[in-house]
C-alpha cells in the first residue's frame, strides 16, 4: 500500500487530520488497533471549545452537534457553599462552548470519513514505524490475518498517550516534561437530569468535585479521589453521599440522583514532549501531550495540533516548501504550554492537596474570590475556557 500520510490512530487527532487532508486533496489511510465499536463507544471528555465546533461545521460534520449538543455561556465556580457565574459570552467576545460526548464527535468524523471511501484500517494489530528520518518512511502491521506494508511521505503519531509513535523515536531526540498530580477523579454517568443547566466546578475541603452532562436526562458528575482509588469500596450510595457533601450550598441547593450507568477513576498529569516531530514523523494530540482534565482541553488540544499539522502539509504538497512542517513543532508548543498552564492553574485552584496545608486553602479561597469579583481575572478564565485565539 502507498499513501502520501500514514495516521496511527483514529481518535480526535486522527480522525480530524483525515478530514482536513481530505479538503486539502492530500491523501492518507488511518491505521486502528480497536474496532469501530470500541472507539464510537468509549466514555471520554464531553467540553468542546468554541472553535472545535467551529472546525466541525467547516468540515461539513457538524449536523448532530449543532441539534444535539448543549450550548453554555457560562459555568459556576462554587466555594465557601456559595456558587458565583463566570459569564463567558459577555466576558469572550459572545462565544460560548458546546458540551457533546467525544465518542459523539467520533461517531461523526468516522462516518464522514468513511463515506469519503478512503480507509480506515481497524484492528490493525501490532504497527510499527519504520525509516522516519529517511525520504521515504513506511509503516507495517498485521490486518485481517495479512502481514501489511505502508509506504508514505509522512506519519502522524496520533495514537494517544499509550501509542507507539513516540516510543518510536531513537533515545536521545525527544525531552519530556511532566508533573504528575497526587489525586485522581472517580467519574460517574447517571440517569438523572443535570441539576444544574451549566457546569459547576467546586472547590471544597473535602475536595474536589465537578457537575456536567451529557443531555437534558443525562448528569456526568467527578470527584476527586485517590489516583489509585478502588472503585469497590464506591458502591453508588458512598458515591452520592459524598457528591452531596461536596455540592452543599447555603441555600438548600439539591443535586439529582439517578441510576449510575458508568463509573471509572482517571489518574492525572501534565506532560509535553518537545519537539513534537521527529524526521518525517508528526506528533498530535496525546500522543506529545497530556493535560489534567480541569480545564477541559485534552481533545481540543489534539484538534488544535492537527489544524497545524494539516496546514504546514497544504504548503508542503502545494509549494514543494517544508518551511511550515519545519516550524509544526514550535508552532504547537507555543499553545501546548498555554493550555498546560492554564489546565495546571485550574488543578491546583480547586483540587485539596493531600498535605492539606492551611496556607494553601486560604490561598486558593483568596484567589477564587478575586477570579469571581474582578472583571480582569474572570475575563482571563473566560478567554482560556472557550479556547484561546489561534492567531
Ligand atoms: P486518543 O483519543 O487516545 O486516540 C488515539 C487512538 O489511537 C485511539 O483510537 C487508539 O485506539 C489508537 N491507538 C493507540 N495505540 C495504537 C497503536 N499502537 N496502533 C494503532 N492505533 C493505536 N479530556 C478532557 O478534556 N476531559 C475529560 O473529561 C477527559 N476524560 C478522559 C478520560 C479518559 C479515561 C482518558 C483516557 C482521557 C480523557 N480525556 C479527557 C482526554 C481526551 O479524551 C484526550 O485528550 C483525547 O482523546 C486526545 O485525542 P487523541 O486523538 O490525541 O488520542
Ligand atoms: C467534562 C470533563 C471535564 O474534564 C471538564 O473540565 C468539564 C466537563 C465532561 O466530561 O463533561
Amino acid at each position: 500500500m502507498r499513501t502520501q500520510v500514514a495516521i496511527i490512530g483514529a481518535g480526535p487527532a486522527g480522525l480530524f487530520l483525515s478530514l482536513l487532508l481530505d479538503r486539502l486533496g492530500i491523501a492518507s489511510v488511518i491505521v486502528e488497533l480497536h474496532t469501530r465499536d470500541y472507539i464510537e463507544n468509549r466514555v471520554r471528555a464531553g467540553l468542546l471549545e468554541y472553535h472545535t465546533v467551529q472546525l466541525m461545521q467547516e468540515l461539513g460534520v457538524g449536523g448532530r452537534v449543532a441539534l444535539e449538543g448543549l450550548e453554555h455561556g457560562g459555568i459556576e465556580l462554587r466555594f465557601n457553599g456559595r456558587g458565583r457565574r463566570i459569564d463567558f459570552r459577555d466576558l469572550a467576545a459572545g462565544k460560548c462552548v458546546t458540551i457533546y460526548a467525544q465518542h459523539e464527535v467520533i461517531k461523526d468524523l468516522a462516518a464522514a470519513r468513511l463515506a469519503t471511501g478512503k480507509p480506515i484500517l481497524f484492528e490493525a494489530r501490532n504497527a510499527q514505524l519504520h525509516a522516519i528520518d529517511a525520504e521515504r518512511p513506511y509503516v507495517t502491521f498485521h490486518h485481517n490475518g495479512v502481514d501489511e506494508r505502508l509506504d508514505c511521505d509522512f506519519i502522524a503519531g496520533c495514537d494517544g498517550f499509550h501509542g507507539i509513535s513516540r516510543a518510536s523515536v531513537p533515545a536521545g531526540v525527544l525531552t519530556v516534561y511532566e508533573r504528575d498530580y497526587p489525586f485522581g477523579w472517580l467519574g460517574i454517568l447517571a440517569q438523572a437530569p443535570p441539576a444544574s443547566q451549566e457546569l459547576i466546578y467546586v472547590h471544597h475541603h473535602r475536595g474536589f468535585a465537578l457537575l456536567s452532562m451529557r443531555s437534558p436526562e443525562i448528569s456526568r458528575l467527578y470527584l476527586q479521589c485517590a489516583p489509585d482509588e478502588d472503585l469497590s469500596l464506591w458502591p453508588d450510595d458512598r458515591i452520592w453521599s459524598e457528591l452531596h457533601k461536596r455540592f452543599a450550598t447555603d441555600d438548600g441547593w439539591k443535586l439529582t440522583e439517578g441510576p449510575i450507568t458508568q463509573k471509572a477513576v482517571t489518574g492525572m498529569r501534565s506532560f509535553v514532549v518537545e519537539p513534537m516531530q521527529a524526521g518525517r514523523l508528526f506528533l498530535a494530540g496525546d500522543a506529545a501531550h497530556i493535560v489534567p482534565p480541569t480545564g477541559a482541553k485534552g481533545l481540543n488540544l489534539a484538534v488544535a495540533d492537527v489544524r497545524v499539522l494539516a496546514a504546514a502539509l497544504g504548503h508542503f504538497y502545494s509549494s514543494g516548501s517544508p518551511a511550515l512542517l519545519a516550524q509544526y513543532s514550535a508552532t504547537c508548543l507555543r499553545r501546548v504550554w498555554k493550555v498546560q498552564r492554564f489546565s495546571w492553574w485550574m488543578t491546583q485552584l480547586l483540587h485539596r492537596f493531600p498535605d492539606n496545608n492551611p496556607f494553601d486553602q486560604r490561598r486558593q479561597l483568596a484567589d477564587l474570590d478575586y477570579l469571581t469579583g474582578s472583571r480582569a481575572a474572570s475575563q482571563s478564565l473566560a478567554e482560556n475556557y472557550v479556547g484561546l485565539p489561534f492567531r
